[in-house]
């Protein structure tokens, strides 16, 4: 099985049990301050998780493309990828425990579906703490399933409980392990026993809670159930392969680097490592690039992540001896190998090199610069017996040449040093740098939490990108928005920059239809009907497919402001945003703008 008949499989099993396949959505989170990435299949769900109907019922599937990049200094080893897709099943209120275990048992061992040997098959449940009891009822519904006793697992929290962040839907969970390990399992082992050998394939959450804050936990209106399966793992245990790397997932990506590099997959340790890091950074830098709403290499945020993953792969690139641009060619292999599930890789074919080469050749010269320096310093640091090279010196070679600090770490390490992280740290400081270029790296989970006040900076946008095309034209396209308790932020495509008239006038409208205390209507509709009658939409679904469009205005039909497909929630009449400001008005990037806005004021929300 290949891991497309896997994706396909998966979706047809679920479709076959009841459930709606649903898009999956952007790589860069909609109103989520708080993950730079999707981190997991249910991020663009969390609205539903908390309670909003979605226009596809209550059982939905798809597979979804996610980014994670906490550990991306373990990227490198055989299973550890920073971009993975995750198949997914959800219960919105409709099946739980019950059901849920025994769809995935049936679609791992039925002959018709996977046909995993149970015998390698082994599973957790959650012990229980002071949140929630141990979960006996998972467990004894694994034993009806025909699980025996000694495969079952009992484990804490820091295993068996699933959140995507410090706030938001959470949940104990179960968890499934596959046999990696030689043979057979012996008698009684199982996670608890030997968690090297057993490898998770699915994650089952059962999400019945909402984390509001560190120590308040809520139930949800609704028991829901969120599911995660790892394709690229799942496809690697069905080909009997020891390392994802070793999947047609990897090997086309392999081999076109092995051709640019004159180097043998398999033959040296650390130049393995080498082509490793460079498949999975440049699958990832692709996907981010060729993402609907993917954002360009910069020194902030998601675009920082970005500029690591480019400059990691360039330099173990270099490490093979490739000393020539060549990102952009396994760019190619991989938009041809992933276009069919994931269309728009094609469709920003053209960004994608074009960002690649130029990240490339920048990344190069400061390479150079860098490396050249640290071996003139090299004398000087080899007389300091403690091998430690301190932050100051390290500083420097990111301030004076770009160098950044993970490489200097890793140009050090090769040389048998470490380097005084704290101490650039303070170094950084002192400079007064934004220390946000060093931590944004580090996409730490998190979910924004489903405020009124959010709904209200929500609804705020509707109005504000309707202004914004009344005003200045319809080249105006939303290009992204974040919203936090505090103030939005709205990046468009246009142009220049705009007047301080039209500024005014973009405020005016906004205020003048929060005035007019106009009702939100949402109604579900297939998204070509929803274009056809007016509504925005990005290109993140799929023709046909049900979705929810927002209305702001007297009459849906003959009457509105503005028109969106979006998945709320929303305020149900404008009068509840309050006043409207923009405080700010500049460059995003290339022909992009940001509007800084906040509200205040306001009627509350009705209670839902
Ligand atoms: N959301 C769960 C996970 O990512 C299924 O593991």
């Amino acid at each position: 099985m290949t891991s497309n008949e896997l994706r396909t499989k998966y979706i047809e099993f679920f479709k076959s049990k009841g459930h709606a396949e649903i898009s999956g959505q952007s790589l860069i989170p909609e109103n989520d301050p708080s993950v730079l990435f999707t981190t997991a299949g249910m991020h663009p769900l969390v609205p539903y998780l908390l309670g909003e109907t979605h226009p596809a019922g209550t059982r939905l599937t798809d597979y979804q493309k996610c980014v994670r990049t906490g550990d991306i200094d373990e990227v490198g080893d055989p299973s550890h990828l920073t971009c993975f897709e995750m198949l997914g099943n959800w219960s919105l209120g409709d099946y739980f425990k019950k059901d849920s275990i025994a769809f995935s048992y049936e679609f791992l061992t039925s002959p018709k579906w996977l046909a995993l040997d149970p015998k390698k098959i082994s599973v957790t449940v959650f012990a229980g703490d002071e949140n929630a009891p141990r979960d006996e009822e998972a467990a004894q519904i694994w034993k009806d399933n025909g699980m025996p006793e000694d495969k079952i697992a009992y484990l804490p929290a820091s295993d068996n409980w699933w959140a995507a962040g410090p706030t938001g839907p959470c949940g104990p969970d179960t968890e499934i392990f596959y046999w990696v390990g030689e043979g057979l399992p012996p008698q009684g082992s199982n996670k608890g026993t030997d968690s090297a050998n057993w490898m998770e394939i699915w994650n089952n959450v059962f999400m019945q809670y909402n984390r509001v804050d560190e120590k308040t936990l809520v139930p949800l209106p609704k028991q829901n159930v969120d599911t995660g399966m790892g394709l690229e793992r799942t496809n690697c245990i069905l080909q009997g392969k020891t390392s994802v790397y070793l999947t047609e997932v990897f090997q086309p990506i392999i081999h076109t680097i092995e051709t640019l590099s004159d180097y043998t997959y398999g033959t040296d340790a650390e130049k393995d490592k080498s082509v490793r890091i460079i498949a999975d950074h440049s699958r990832s830098a692709v996907f981010i690039l060729g993402d609907q709403k993917g954002c360009v290499p910069s020194n902030v945020g998601a675009g920082y992540v970005l500029r690591r993953l480019i400059r990691r792969a360039v330099r173990h690139g270099m490490k093979l001896g490739i000393d020539k641009d060549f990102l952009s060619e396994i760019a190619a292999t991989v938009v041809e190998n992933f276009k069919a599930p994931y269309p728009e890789l094609e469709q920003n074919r053209e960004k994608i090199f074009k960002e690649l080469t130029a990240e490339e050749a920048k990344f190069r010269t400061t390479l150079k610069k860098g490396e050249a320096e640290f071996q003139k310093l090299l004398p000087n640091l080899m007389k300091n017996p403690k091998k430690i090279i301190s932050g100051k010196v390290a500083y420097n070679l990111y301030e004076t040449y770009g160098y950044p600090l993970e490489l200097t770490e890793e140009l050090g390490a090769e040389n048998g040093f470490t380097v005084d992280v704290e101490g650039f740290k303070e170094a950084e400081k002192k400079h007064q740098e934004a220390s946000k270029t060093v931590d944004a790296g580090k996409a730490k989970g998190g979910l924004a939490e489903q405020s009124d006040v959010t709904t209200k900076y929500h609804t705020a946008t509707h109005l504000l990108q309707q202004a914004l095309v009344n005003v200045l034209g319809d080249q105006v396209a939303q290009k992204g928005s974040n919203i936090t308790n505090e103030r939005m932020r709205f990046d468009f495509t246009f142009e220049r920059p705009m007047t301080p008239e039209e500024v005014k006038k973009v405020e005016e409208i906004v205020n003048e239809k929060i005035k007019e205390d106009l009702p939100v209507t949402m109604q579900v509709m297939p998204l070509d009907k929803a274009k056809a009658s007016g509504a925005r939409a990005l290109f993140t679904n799929k023709y046909g497919e049900d979705v929810k469009v927002y209305t702001i205005g007297r009459d849906v039909e003959n009457d509105w402001f503005s028109k969106e497909v979006c998945g709320g929630p929303h305020v149900q009449h404008t009068a509840q945003i309050g006043d409207f400001k923009i405080q700010k008005e500049q460059s995003s990037s290339a022909g992009v703008r940001r509007i800084r806005a906040v509200i205040s004021g306001g009627l509350p929300l009705d209670p839902q």
